[in-house]
């Protein structure tokens, strides 16, 4: 390594601590969550991504078109199609959300939004940032809910994972020092922790849960994760009715599994990297990846989407009529019960559960031999009471 390494690597880990603490600061400046019950109209964005996005999402607003039709009629809500967010439209300019279909999201309260293509080093793609993670972090999005249930089994999970910070906070800017050594970088900020960890314990008292489990790996990971483990454990102390349990990542994978202790879980709270990889494996548990959504939420803006990718393979083998939508309908449940739509959010919960844990006359398993993506809908939407 030379010298002038060592300089320009110090230089790029001086403009991240800049930019971090920056954004740590900006944190502080934040007002109240918006009351969606005082806007004159609500603005729904809809964005439909890559691959099998554009399917699911559009079958998801006709759900939710239906639900909400008397609204619509009324001018009290509005739904807004929003173009180019697509990976082509983002290499053509080079950015993870262009400027104008950033605008654009800004303009909306609430987005329901379809998986995107994220380029990863070395699939040929340019190294442009998750418009995911982009949108999380340009509309503050620092809470991702991903609830989980197999109601046979009395499991009932709420994961939420910090969505803002963590590997994610700049995973986009780790660099090479020499052809020999990379570095990526993990930030936890206190502001960022805090909201986390009050969002999760006020869901939980909301919801008379009585167990909340912080969960990281702060026996190696000893600074961010030490710092996000303590600072859950101060929020805590605001809620001595609530049991709370902290759990290493690695034991806790195994303990999802575990018949006789994972309904125990109820409310989990986790930096990024770890909620990521955990609600996958959660969501599989549930009948697939395809079957779980997920709320972003921030102060001003929240977004909701499915808990997958785009499946460009699905689109190659002309498989994306198949793809199944519960995702997104699930996502859509949220997004309801979010802007305060709570009766037509129950609606669709219940008809959903109804679906896919009971009746299940209709099922999907990505190709032929299952039901389309639109007639799953409609059987939802015809069992919506
Ligand atoms: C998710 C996804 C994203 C993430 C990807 C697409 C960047 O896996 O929403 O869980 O890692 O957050
Ligand atoms: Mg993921």
């Amino acid at each position: 390594m030379t010298e002038l390494q060592v300089k320009q690597a110090v230089e790029k880990f001086e403009a991240l601590i800049r930019e971090q603490s920056a954004r740590s600061d900006k944190i502080k400046e934040i007002g109240d969550a918006v009351d969606y019950s005082k806007l004159d109209k609500i603005v729904i964005g809809i964005c439909g991504g890559d691959g099998i996005g554009p399917e699911i999402t559009k079958r998801s607003e006709e759900v939710l078109k239906f639900l909400l039709a008397d609204d619509v009629k009324a001018g009290k809500i509005e739904f807004k199609e929003i173009e180019g967010l697509t990976i082509e439209n983002r290499i053509a300019h080079m950015k993870p959300i262009p400027d104008d279909v950033l605008e654009e999201l800004k303009s909306c309260d609430v987005i329901l939004k379809g998986p995107t293509t994220t380029p990863q080093a070395g699939d040929g793609m340019p190294n442009i940032e998750s418009a995911n993670v982009a949108m999380r972090k340009a509309l503050d999005l620092f809470a991702n809910v991903r609830p989980v249930k197999i109601p046979e089994e009395g499991i009932n999970w709420t994961f939420f994972r910090e969505n803002t910070e963590g590997a994610y906070a700049v995973g986009s800017k780790g660099f090479n020092v020499t052809d020999d050594l990379a570095i990526d970088f993990v930030v936890t900020t206190t502001e960022g922790t805090n909201r986390i960890a009050k969002l999760a314990y006020e869901y939980a008292r909301r919801n008379n849960l009585d167990r909340c489990s912080i969960i990281t790996k702060a026996n190696v990971i000893k600074t961010t994760d030490g710092k996000f483990l303590n600072l859950c454990k101060e929020v805590a102390k605001d809620y001595p009715e609530i049991t709370t349990d902290e759990w290493y990542i690695d034991i806790l994978t195994a303990k999802l599994l575990d018949e006789k202790r994972r309904k125990d879980f109820k409310v989990l709270i986790l930096p990024n990297l770890y909620g990521d990889i955990v609600t996958d494996e959660a969501a599989e548990m549930q009948g697939g990846v395809g079957t779980a959504g997920s709320a972003n939420i921030g102060k001003k803006y929240a977004m909701f989407e499915a808990i997958h990718g785009s499946a460009p393979r699905m689109v190659q083998e002309g498989r994306a009529k198949y793809a199944d939508p519960c995702s997104m309908l699930r996502a859509s449940v949220m997004l309801l019960s979010h802007i305060g739509k709570q009766e037509e959010a129950d609606k669709l919960e219940k008809a959903l559960d109804f679906c896919m844990f009971e009746d299940k006359k209709l099922t999907l398993t990505g190709r032929d031999t299952g039901c389309t993506c639109e007639e799953y809908a409609k059987y939802v939407m015809e069992n919506i009471k």
